[in-house]
């Protein structure tokens, strides 16, 4: 079979490998891949930008495929099931955070940019119906880190004005779906004027150019103030955040692509006592959370393209360049 990897190569660092097609021990499956979709952490691997690189392991962790083989007798109901991935692999036994053996599939585990790839049975949740397949490998990775921040250390409600900055991102979409599913108020950021304009046109309230220098007192002045905000950038605008949110509101970041704050105002913070919190994916009860929630409300991933497996090498390369509205999708 085709797969992913990465290798020793210096120049593209990732490349297409022909590797046998493994086999289904006991308590896994072998899925067949029908689509399955970039993280900005695939390319961080890429770039070396990631602990534990392992050469030769097949990348991607999200990914929608159909049931091809089952290692144990009990689980053949599986075979022709059309399904999702949940990438937790250990997340161990405390819902607030993974444990020290946690990993992501798709490093150092084989992942699902390949032809086929082995999972555990329990990592296997059937399609939401109303998904493609394309969209269906766009959710979990994005969804299970966007439902994490925006309910469970969001704490969402009703009627709440939300920020997500760097609204084009994976898994800024699909926090920008969430919260408007929740009925909140949502306003976003982003470093392209017409990302902006298609947020808007997804329900957000209105916007701001993060890198125009009066972004922050525009959104203030709109806003009167957040009582959320959802961020994975990080660096520079991190210390704005806090001059922005109303008495008691919430941080979440998961991410820090633009680096460290230069300064943050801990006496506003705790003067206003605002919640800044870290967040990284989520447990497998949030992953079953926020499929049900996607199914219930029909929630569709927003998808930016969809290449050819063969093209895999330019979906990194755009994922770098950042010019994606959404999730990059690859369909075998
Ligand atoms: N902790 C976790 O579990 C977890 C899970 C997923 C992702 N992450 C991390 O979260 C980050 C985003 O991941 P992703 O997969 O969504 O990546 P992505 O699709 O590549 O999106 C990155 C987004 O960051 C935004 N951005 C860039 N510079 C910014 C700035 N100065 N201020 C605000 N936003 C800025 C851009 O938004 P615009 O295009 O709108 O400008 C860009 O689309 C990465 O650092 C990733 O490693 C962490």
């Amino acid at each position: 079979m085709k797969a992913l990897q990465i290798t020793d190569n210096p120049k593209e660092k990732i490349k297409i490998n022909e590797i046998p097609i493994p086999n289904a021990s006991e308590n896994e499956v072998l899925v067949r891949l029908t689509a399955a979709a970039l993280n900005r952490r695939d390319q961080w691997i890429r770039e070396d930008k990631y602990p534990n690189i392992k050469p030769y392991t097949t990348l991607g962790s999200d990914g929608c495929g159909i049931v091809e083989q089952v290692g144990s007798e009990a689980d053949k109901d599986w075979i022709g099931k059309k399904v999702i991935i949940n990438p937790n692999i250990g997340w161990g036994s405390n819902p607030k955070v993974q444990s020290p053996h946690y990993q992501i599939l798709g490093m150092p585990t084989n992942g699902t940019f390949a032809e086929y790839v082995v999972v555990k049975t329990d990592r296997i949740h059937l399609k939401p119906e109303h998904l493609t397949d394309e969209q269906a490998s766009a959710l979990p990775l994005g969804g299970l880190t966007a439902y994490r921040a925006v309910f469970n250390y969001g704490e969402i409600s009703e009627g709440d004005n939300v920020l997500i900055s760097g609204v084009g991102g994976g898994v800024a979409t699909l926090a920008l779906q969430f919260a408007l599913v929740a009925k909140a108020n949502v306003y976003i950021t982003s470093g392209d004027n017409d990302k902006i304009q298609q947020a808007i046109q997804i329900g957000a309230i209105a916007g701001a150019n993060y890198k125009e220098s009066n972004w922050n007192k525009d959104l203030l002045e709109k806003s009167k103030g957040f009582h959320l905000v959802i961020d994975s950038a990080g660096g520079k605008g991190f210390s704005d955040f806090i001059r922005m949110m109303k008495p008691a509101g919430r941080i979440i970041f998961y991410g820090a692509t633009q680096g460290l704050p230069t300064t943050l105002d801990l006496y506003r913070a705790f003067y206003y006592q605002i919640k800044i919190q870290g967040s990284t994916m989520g447990n497998d009860q949030e992953f079953v959370d926020m499929v049900r929630l996607v199914d219930t409300n029909k929630i569709l991933p927003i998808i930016d393209n969809v290449k050819p497996f063969s093209d895999i090498i330019n979906a990194f390369d755009e994922i770098k360049s950042g010019k994606q509205f959404g999730k990059i999708v690859i369909k075998f």
